[in-house]
This record gives structure tokens, sequence and C-alpha cells, in this order.
């Protein structure tokens, strides 16, 4: 039966470029995800887009004495590039800008307020007297009262994910001058969070099939109650706030970016040949994914859910499989020390898939996983070179050089030979399983596995021996060998597309590799191979050094 899979992936602010703990964190998961389940046959929308309004993207436009929307517009131009180059296929990456997004968000809004969901009410907000402004979100600082780490800002610490209201904050500052901030009343408007506490602790509770910092993290926040958080902002870049009287607020970008998985959903919608497509993803028995970073996971798990309950009629998130933290050479990533690898950076020297293998076999889904050039090195030497790229290597140069260039006519096969088939339909069901359930770096384990499994039987076949006492062993062999890289590319290609790709070619297939389904394919004897190149290249050790002084570390 095919599915319906909305595929939601974390939305990028507009202020920086992307670097790895992004793509471990989001990104490639769900790119794994997505390219899993198109090719399973199943109706899949991967969304998302630049978060480009608030604070985050103000703070940077000041920085660089631009314009918010010409920073956003930038930067958005660079997440695309990005993208391209890493692979990722977005059915749709818009922004939080587009007319569609706004008017979705305002409709939210208003109906939201009709049922009683949103009230208003007069507060107290911090007022910078030197700067002569109200202090939103990122504008004011000071120490987290959760866990007590500085640098924590008016809308949330970064250290341990807790959002804040400003007044929290211990020994709180103006971000521009360093001012503690006065407070000064505004009215605002409020999302009556917890109006959501008790059917939301229910809902949570029966998701057994989360994962457990996520539902864990999710239940404490909501045993700790509920408060009902202000949803405008004294700001004039964002979503204007739908009613006449409030020229000078706009919506919190928070409040109004969760939506925008709905709103890409139309949009996508509008741009195919259904403009009802959307509810297809969003209504009755389907099911959303939402990948996401552990920063993220009170928006995903408390927010957007709440949003989705007093608005009625549309799911609420499937799954919130959301990843912790990459560090870098066993570091917290900094942008300010360096300690980061941008993407970009990334691809003027290597190639997309090393990468995605890496990340993948090293993603940080349960606890912090850590990047590092020596691993990225290892990696891609001992595995990719040396276990799957010289498996395809040794078995189709072979078969194309002595067996004029075709998929060979295998004799009987015999017991080995059928147990490494076995093997192969085994890592089909397996993964299959593994990735249902986003288990990523457990699922590319298993595939090259089976990779090894077929290094092992052809060393023990050796078909360039057997070639000259008898070629039928030999042509059954590479037979079988082939059957088990046929495997290999279709397993590996939501991880690896491009060289699965390659492979593809090498093999003389010319279907979509995307359309030639989840399954153990018999090779067709007599198909014409293409002639293989190097699938994968070795990288030199000179890279560790090279790479880690970049960063301004040294290997030693
Ligand atoms: N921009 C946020 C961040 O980078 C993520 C927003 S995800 C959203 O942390 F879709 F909910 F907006
Ligand atoms: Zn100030």
């Amino acid at each position: 039966m095919t599915e319906h899979i909305l595929i939601a992936v974390a939305w990028p602010y507009a202020n920086s470029r992307l670097h790895l703990g992004h793509v471990a964190g989001a990104y490639l998961p769900a790119d794994i995800f997505a390219r899993y389940h198109r090719m399973k046959g199943n109706h899949v929308i991967m969304v998302s887009g630049s978060d480009q309004h608030g604070t985050p993207v103000t703070i940077r436009a000041e920085a660089e004495g631009k314009t918010p929307a010409a920073v956003a517009d930038s930067y958005h131009q660079l997440f695309q590039e990005d993208f391209k180059k890493l692979g990722i296929s977005w059915d749709l990456f818009t922004t939080t800008h587009t007319g569609n997004h706004q008017q979705t968000a305002q409709e939210i809004f208003l109906k939201l307020l009709e049922k009683g969901y949103i009230y208003k009410q007069s507060v107290s907000q911090p007022w910078c007297a030197q700067c002569k402004r109200f202090l939103p979100d990122r504008y004011v600082e000071g120490a987290c009262p959760l866990c007590k780490s500085a640098g924590a800002r008016g809308d949330q610490c970064e250290q341990c994910g807790k959002p804040m209201n400003p007044a929290e904050l211990i020994g709180a500052r103006c971000r521009t001058c360093g001012t503690p901030p006065a407070y000064r009343e505004s009215e605002h408007f409020f999302l009556k969070l917890s109006a959501f506490e008790e059917p939301l602790l229910r809902w949570v509770k029966s998701q057994t099939h989360w994962r457990t910092n996520v539902q864990n993290f999710t239940v404490r926040y909501l045993q700790e109650g509920l408060h009902d958080r202000a949803i405008t902002r004294d700001i004039d870049w964002g979503v204007s706030v739908p009613l006449p009287g409030y020229e000078g607020k706009r919506l919190y970008v928070w409040f109004e970016a969760v939506i925008g998985y709905l709103s890409a959903s139309k949009e996508w919608a509008q741009k195919s040949a259904d403009s009802d497509a959307w509810r297809r993803f969003w209504e009755g028995d389907v099911r959303s994914y939402y990948f996401i970073g552990k920063d993220n996971i009170p928006f995903h798990t408390i927010v957007w859910p709440s949003i989705l309950l007093g608005y009625g009629g549309l799911n609420l998130p499937f799954d919130v499989p959301a990843n912790e933290f990459l560090t870098i050479e066993s570091q917290k990533f900094s942008k300010s020390r360096n300690l980061a690898v941008w993407v970009s950076d990334y691809f003027e020297r290597y190639q997309a898939d090393p990468l995605r293998y890496l990340l993948s076999a090293n993603m940080p889904e349960t606890s912090d996983t850590d990047f590092s050039w020596r691993e990225f090195v290892r990696r891609n030497n001992d595995e990719l070179v040396s276990t799957y790229g010289n498996l395809v290597q040794r078995v189709l140069t072979f078969t194309y050089t002595r067996f004029d260039g075709v998929v060979p006519t295998p004799g009987d096969i015999d017991a080995a030979s059928q147990a490494l088939l076995d093997k192969a339909q085994g890592a089909f069901d397996v993964v299959d399983k593994l990735l249902s359930g986003c288990h990523f770096k457990e699922a590319i384990r298993t595939a090259m596995a089976l990779a090894q499994e077929a290094n092992r039987y052809l060393d023990e076949k050796a078909p360039w021996k057997a070639i000259k006492e008898d070629r039928e062993t030999a042509a059954t062999s590479l037979y079988v060998s082939i059957a088990v890289i046929t495997a290999l590319k279709t397993i590996l290609y939501p991880f690896i597309p491009f060289s699965s790709e390659r492979v593809q070619d090498y093999l003389g297939l010319t279907d979509a590799l995307e359309d030639s389904g989840w399954k153990l394919t018999m090779p067709q004897p007599g198909t014409k191979l293409n002639q293989p190149q190097v699938l994968f290249a070795k990288l030199d050790e000179s890279v560790v050094e090279e790479e880690t002084q970049r960063m301004g570390l040294s290997t030693s």
C-alpha cells in the first residue's frame, strides 16, 4: 500500500551560512528518509524554507549595514547552492517571506483569536533607554535561569534549549549597548498554551515510538506547567498582525515559522496540478515527520502541536526524530572561534558522498557525536574506497574486460552464493525496518556489512583465478557479486545518492534509480555494462593536518 509521508524539516535562519551541524542535525536524515520512501513508491513531500524574519535576521542586518530583506535573500541563495551540492532533494524549499506564507500565518492567527486561543494583554517589556527601543528576543542577553550558562538570549537559551521570557534572564542587558533594560508597558497577543497542557501531555505520553530524549524532554517540560506566551513583538520586520492598530508590531518569528510547514505544503500544491493536493499530507491517516535539531524540540512538540490543536482538523506530528549536536574535533560548534565546517567551504575541496557517508555512519541520533577530519579521511579510505568502491571496481572491471562487457550467464548457484544472496535479501528487510524507524546509523552499518560479506565471498571465489580452469564458475561468482552490487546501490542510495547513480550507470541500467524499487533485483545476463570508473577517490593523510590547521587547531 502506498503511503503519504510529509517530511517537514527545520527552517534555517537566513542569517548565517549552513555548517555541518545543520546537515547532520536535520537536512541529511530528512533527505535519507525522503529518498528511501520515494524508492518504496510512497508519496513524499519534503518541504522547508529559509526562516527570514525576527531578531536573528534584523540583528545580522544591523551588523552588515543592510536591510533585513537583502540579508535574508542573500542567505536564501546560499542555502540553495549548498543544498544542491549536498544533494538535498527538496520538493520545495521556499521562504517565510512569501505572500502565501504571510497569508497562511495571518489566517491561523485570526482563527485562533476567534476561538479564544489567542488573547490580548498589556505586559511590561524590556526597553533600552540608551537605544530608545524595545528589546525583543535576541536584543536582550543574560544568564539562563535553568542551566545558568551565560549568553542566554531573550528568546531561548542556546545551551539547554529552554524557551525564555526576557524577564527571566539573570543580569539582563541590551545586546547592542550593554545597558540593563528598563521595562515599559506594551500590548501584545498571547497564545493560550495553558489550554493545551492536558491534551498535549496525554498525546505525548502515548507517542511510544518517539526517541526517548524527545519524549522525556517534552513530558518534563509539560509537567513543569505550560505558560501562555506572547506571539507578537515590537519590531517592524516580519508578518504583520492582521488587525488595525498594531502596525508597529509583527507576529513572533517562532509562531509564524512553524506555520511554514503548512504554508509550504500549500505552495507545493499550488505549483503542482492540484492546489488541494496538500490535504493528502495533512488530513486523515497519514504520517508527518519533523526533522530538527534538539534545540528546536519544544517548538515542534509543544508550540506547533498547540497551534494545530487550536486550529483543528490538521494532523499533529507523527514523529519528531530530533538529533543531538555534532561537535567538531571534540569541541562545541562556535562561529566566533571558527570551530565550524561551513558547507560551502567543504565543497571547495571535497565531494558530497564522503560527507554524507561519514555523517550517516556517525549521526548524532541518541547522543552528541563528533566530526573530525581524521575520521573523515579514515571512513573515506577504509570504508568507501576499500570496502564498497573496491568491490564495485574489482567485479565490474573484471567482468567488463573478461566477459565482453556484459553481465555473464551464471551456472548453478552453489550454497555459498545462495547464502550471500540471502544476506542481500536480509539487508533489504533489516534496513527497511531501520529506516522506517529513523535509525540511520544502524541502517548504513548494516548496508556496509553486506559489502564486507561480498568482499569475503569474492576473495574466496577468486574468479580471476577460477576463470583459468572453469569459465562458468567464474561467471557464477561474478554474476552473484553483480547482484549484490545491484542491491547495494539501491540500499545505499538514500545515503550516498551520487555514487549510487554512477553504479546504476556502470550496471547498464537505464531506468531512474529512484524508480527501481526497494527490492533485490537479479541482474539480467547479457545486459551491456558501461565501463566502470573509480567510484571514490582516496584522500591523502595530509588532509587531516591541513584542515585542522585551517580551523586553527593542531593535530598533535
Ligand atoms: N530557524 C530556526 C533555527 O534555525 C528553526 C526554525 S524551524 C521552524 O533554529 F520551522 F519551526 F521554524
Ligand atoms: Zn541598548
